[in-house]
């Protein structure tokens, strides 16, 4: 990921950049999904788009079914411009966004990866992550379930740990 779509994806955001879907919960969803990918053999790549992207066209905190698609067209517009992704890569960055919110488990590793990073980040709204939606042994593993809440409870800020290359 470089700062350039960072800063872009920033500054189109139509939401509170400090809210339950901005920077924090990005930040999060990158390092959830990239310890599950280590785990698991999915692509960091991949996954580390999907944190940028999955929520970045969101037009509200609440129930909003579109984003996921809204989402699939702005990386669209964007790709080759601000990330560059090999075809395979880009379809499976797709799935993961298209379907995020829908509920699905069964999916390519690496979807399933995006899927799982996104749901375990849920301690930031009081809800404990339940094994039933997660789709990987790696985020189903009572341990790791326990270690996101841990994280997520009271976490309000982006982890030191993002990773935005200059
Ligand atoms: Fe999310």
């Amino acid at each position: 990921m470089n700062r350039r779509l960072f800063e872009h994806i920033r500054h189109q955001f139509r939401l509170d950049l400090h809210g339950i879907h901005g920077i924090a919960h990005w930040s999060r969803v990158q390092y959830f999904g990239l310890k599950i990918a280590k785990e698991e053999n999915a692509r960091p790549d991949v996954v580390k788009l999907f944190a940028l992207l999955h929520d970045s066209q969101r037009v509200s905190d609440k129930y909003d079914p579109e984003h996921g698609n809204r989402a699939v067209a702005f990386a669209h517009e964007i790709r080759g411009e601000l990330f560059d992704l090999d075809n395979h890569g880009f379809d499976l960055l797709c799935e993961a966004l298209a379907e995020h919110s829908n509920g699905l488990t069964e999916a390519d590793v690496t979807v399933q990866t995006c899927w799982d990073a996104d749901r375990v980040d849920l301690g930031r709204i009081g809800v404990y992550p339940n094994t039933k939606f997660l789709c990987t042994s790696t985020a189903k593993d009572p341990a790791f379930i326990h270690r996101a809440w841990a994280m997520t409870r009271y976490a309000d800020k982006p982890l030191n740990n993002f990773v935005i290359n200059p």
